[in-house]
């Protein structure tokens, strides 16, 4: 053999957000059923569990190659014993017992059919769980009292569980365009979330807004959503303000400038073009046979539900808002940690305070925050940890 030909060693960083990951990867064989235990611990409240798991999972997708043996594990971090363990069985089996059993499970299931209803977390899955209740249907039958989102949820269940196409995502960014210019003209509108990172599909559609004067994004959001529903493109819409204040982000208290923050958590009526009405025939009449049914679905119109996430940000938190919106989550979580840990910071959506230096370090691009912390920038499209 010639002297050179050695393999390089892999240097795998410890932080996710230290790394490129890219959305196609050569694992998935072994992540997909890592990550089935990540959810599981999730139905269970077991958050320690879970974001082992998901680390777990993020490094064997940042691996250029397709893992066939465990010794080629052994210099990587984050690898637990368990996620070990079964990443053994699976190289060795081809399944993992534990994962089968999981995704066989009728409380995996169930919590993953519950959770599935929009507005429903993994709490009040659970007691439903415990209530007996198995499936958004029981939650009609059983007269379980809803709130307007859950209502939401259960009306456009197969809806809101069929994937969001990139198509569909961008017809949406049209409507979302011409409604925010129509209230505001020079704003600043972009896609954050999955698609952002390059995804196919997505389980929503996300939008950070924006306007170079700052202040001219106060109040902006009420205008937005009055515009869309007076062209009845909503169905269901909750605006929030001051969310910062009250998530458990940042230690440090925000400016008082942050009150602004503005958010939207919707469904769209997204119309389905006629252009591809003979593809959609299919869909809609499945949808309509289930909860989804309202009556024009039978009188010849066409849509269907969408969930849609839109965020204002005042100008000078942009950066950091555009950072902390287009994930992945384990990718921001990643970041936070490292913030904290390595460097004595704290980042949030909002902004990156030094704690050493006693002040908040300002930004005006992603690639400045990554400076602040002293990481290698990594776009978008790899950040899929
Ligand atoms: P899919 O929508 O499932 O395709 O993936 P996604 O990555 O777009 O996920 P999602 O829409 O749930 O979230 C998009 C990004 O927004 C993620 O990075 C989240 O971390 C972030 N995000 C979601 N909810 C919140 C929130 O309440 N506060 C903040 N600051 N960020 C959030
Ligand atoms: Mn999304
Ligand atoms: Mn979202």
């Amino acid at each position: 053999p010639k002297p050179c030909e050695v393999t390089p060693a892999i240097i795998m960083k410890t932080y996710a957000c230290q790394r490129r990951t890219p959305l196609k990867h050569h694992n998935s064989f072994l992540t997909e059923p890592l990550e089935i235990l990540a959810e599981n611990a999730e139905f269970s409240e077991n958050e320690g569990r879970s974001i082992a798991f998901r680390r777990s999972a993020a490094v064997l997708k940042a691996l250029p190659h397709v893992v066939r043996a465990m010794d080629e594990l052994k210099d990587l971090p984050c690898l637990g014993e368990h996620s070990l363990r079964v990443i053994k069985e699976i190289l060795e089996d081809g399944t993992s017992s534990e994962v089968e059993s999981t995704r066989q499970s009728e409380q995996f299931q169930a919590m993953k059919a519950l959770t599935g209803v929009f507005g429903v977390g993994v709490r009040t899955a659970d007691r439903w769980f415990r209530e007996g209740l198995r499936s958004p249907l029981d939650l009609i039958h059983t007269g379980q009292k809803l709130n307007h989102a859950q209502q939401a949820g259960v009306q456009h269940y197969n809806d809101l569980n069929t994937p969001v196409t990139k198509k569909e995502a961008m017809v949406i960014s049209d409507i979302v365009e011409r409604a925010v210019k129509a209230v505001l003209p020079g704003a600043i509108i972009i896609l954050t979330g999955g698609f952002r990172r390059g995804k196919e599909v997505g389980h929503d559609v996300d939008f950070l807004i924006t306007h170079p004067e700052e202040g001219a994004e106060e109040r902006l959001m009420p205008k937005i959503v009055n515009w869309l529903e007076e062209q009845g493109l909503l169905l269901y819409q909750k605006t929030t303000r001051n969310s910062y204040l009250e998530s458990k982000d940042g230690p440090a208290r925000p400016p008082s400038n942050m009150d602004r923050f503005e958010r939207c958590f919707s469904i769209f009526k997204l119309e389905q073009s006629k252009m591809d009405s003979d593809t959609q025939v299919e869909a809609s009449s499945y949808n309509s046979s289930t909860t989804d049914g309202p009556e024009e679905r039978h009188s010849g119109s066409r849509w269907r539900a969408v969930r849609v996430d839109l965020v204002v940000s005042p100008y000078s938190q942009f950066a950091f808002a555009t950072l902390g919106w287009t994930g992945s989550k384990l990718f921001e979580r990643e970041l936070r940690r490292w913030a904290g840990q390595e460097k004595g910071m704290s980042l949030s959506s909002h902004a990156l305070y030094d704690s050493k230096q006693q002040r908040y370090l300002q930004a005006n691009s992603e690639e400045e925050i990554f400076a602040h912390l002293g990481l290698e920038y990594i776009p978008p499209s790899e950040r899929n940890a």
